[in-house]
């Protein structure tokens, strides 16, 4: 970024709300930066003009043998520090207080009682606000300078200050919706006590990335995949706003799309961004290596490698390349170089890079690796694309072929396409799209009788699934409404001659998984 913006570091203690903190200092309209908990001031001071700290929670517990610590010199930086739950309870026990293990956690909603009403964290907060509590330890001890600012019956040293050194700490989540004025607290200690100034937004972003990708790139040019996606679409019309022509993306028609989507693609993308465009066709090619192919691991494998040799051979095509644009967002940073490992070691790796042919020799562009999702999709807004693909669910790049359970031939995509675009039709009529996370449609290898007019029919069965999610990790089964679903099912049965039966899927993930295959 060429700006440096006022900064509130988040100091990442392995919470699993660290990007939750860090979200909600953004939605003040202050930029905010998630650091490993072991980083130097050098570090912190080299992330921004940082106006103040942010201790995340995390599942370690004090007293314990190498649980994490933050470098003890943060302490004399002169930045007012904010410890939440463990980042209250490390602060404390660094600074010459005591943390204590008591028998019982303690989880859920709790109403405080707020002790000083003059705390800065608690200015337009009302006395019994509601929070919501998760912890082990609590601090039973406080470090000289500091004062007990609000408590519970539960937990004495529920907010703590001190003052003067501008040192705040909460037991409580107040970045989590529970916590019902915390956002409220987070703003006093960002705009307040921090004074940060609320610059961040997706409007001045614009002009600062156009800036940045214009300095990188100079007069060379860039490749993009489009794949229909939000990521993708939102970075290949941020760097064609920088560099006009000299972006050109490729976009590869693998046959596995939704219905009508390769159209869309080529009339938004080629027509109305009038962005240069390779368009790959290739829907034949996929379609004979998939022949006969039946296996999950067989048909992602077939179609991954397809795909990365039709885009090269398309790449190949497009003149002097010098890089790469692709949609990386900052999550998948942060969790890339997560100091704890754990899922985030298994995040998606930079796609097709590492394997790169020897005779293409590409850098990275990456121009939405500061922002959290939903700043892309305001970000995309921004910049004109319609909201249909602002807010679209996830779909995965083997596209319907592995929704198509069995052999994938053209008949049973077709059908695929009108079961999909029925289903997400009827979910959008009733105004329920934003509420799922994903929903989609598998057509099954397996026949059933039904009546159909005055015939016996003997087809194939669909099911439909929807479901809510945060990250795709785990996912519960989506309540679809009876009527929704009637909807759906009449549709299908009367608009698609391939089926005679529908069912619901009623599996969260874990034991399923999202997809079928
Ligand atoms: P599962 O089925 O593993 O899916 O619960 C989790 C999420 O990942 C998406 N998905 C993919 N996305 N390429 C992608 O870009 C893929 O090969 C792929 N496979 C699954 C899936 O749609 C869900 O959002």
């Amino acid at each position: 970024m060429s700006k440096r913006h006022d900064t509130i570091v988040v100091l990442d203690f392995g919470a699993q709300y660290s990007q939750l903190i860090a979200r909600r200092v953004r939605e003040l309209g202050v930029y905010s930066q998630i650091l490993p908990f072991n980083s130097t001031p050098e570090d912190i001071l080299a992330s921004g003009d940082v106006k103040g700290i942010i201790f995340s929670g995390g599942p370690a517990s004090v007293p314990a043998a190498g649980s994490p610590r933050p470098d003890q010199r943060l302490f004399d930086m002169g930045l007012p520090i904010f410890g939440i739950c463990y980042g209250l309870q490390v602060m404390s026990q660094l600074l010459g207080g005591l943390v204590e293990c008591p028998e019982h956690k303690e989880y859920g909603i709790a109403n405080i009682d707020v002790l000083k009403a003059d705390s800065p964290i608690f200015k337009g907060v009302s006395a019994h606000s509601q929070v919501w509590m998760s912890h082990g330890d609590r601090v039973a001890r406080l470090p000289e300078g500091f004062v007990q600012t609000a408590s519970t019956p539960s937990c004495p040293y529920t907010a703590v200050e001190d003052r003067k050194r501008k040192f705040f700490g909460v037991q409580f989540h107040p970045e989590v919706v529970h916590s019902l004025e915390g956002q409220k607290m987070l703003s006093n200690f960002v705009l307040d006590v921090c004074q940060a100034q609320a610059d961040w937004n997706m409007g001045s972003f614009i002009n600062e990335a156009v800036e940045s990708i214009r300095a990188e790139v100079g007069d060379r040019q860039v490749l993009c995949g489009l794949s229909g996606g939000v990521d993708s679409s939102v970075a290949a019309v941020l760097i064609h706003k920088a560099i006009g022509d000299q972006l050109v993306c490729v976009f590869v028609n693998n046959g596995m799309l939704r219905k009508g989507e390769a159209e869309s693609v080529l009339s938004l993308f080629g027509e109305h961004f009038n962005m240069r465009l390779q368009y790959a066709d290739a829907e034949e090619a996929f379609l004979s290596a998939l022949k006969g192919k039946t296996d999950p691991e067989d048909k992602r494998k077939t179609i991954g490698k397809l795909f990365i040799d039709t885009f090269y051979n398309e790449a190949r095509k497009c003149g002097d390349i010098s890089y790469l644009a692709q949609g990386t967002l900052y999550p998948d940073i942060v969790e890339s170089r997560s100091p704890f490992g754990g899922p985030t070691s298994t995040i998606k790796s930079h796609h097709n890079v590492g394997g790169l042919p020897e005779d293409l020799k590409w850098k990275l562009l990456e121009p939405l690796k500061e922002l959290f999702k939903d700043e892309v999709r305001e970000l995309g807004r921004q910049l004109g694309l319609p909201e249909e693909l602002v807010d679209r669910h996830p779909f995965p790049g083997p596209g319907l072929g592995v929704r198509c359970i069995g052999e994938v031939t053209k008949e049973r995509l077709d059908a695929l396409r009108e079961i999909d675009a029925i289903f997400i039709d009827e979910i959008r009529k009733a105004g329920l799209y934003g509420e799922i996370w994903q929903a989609l449609a598998d057509l099954l290898p397996v026949k059933s009788v039904g009546v159909q007019g005055d015939e016996r029919t003997y087809r194939e069965v669909c099911t439909l699934r929807a479901v809510t999610s945060q990250d795709a990790m785990t996912a519960d089964w989506y309540r679809m409404p009876y009527d929704v679903l009637q909807r759906a099912s009449s549709r299908i049965c009367n608009e698609v001659s391939a089926v005679n039966r529908v069912l619901y899927d009623i599996s969260s993930k874990p034991p399923a998984t999202i997809e079928w295959e």
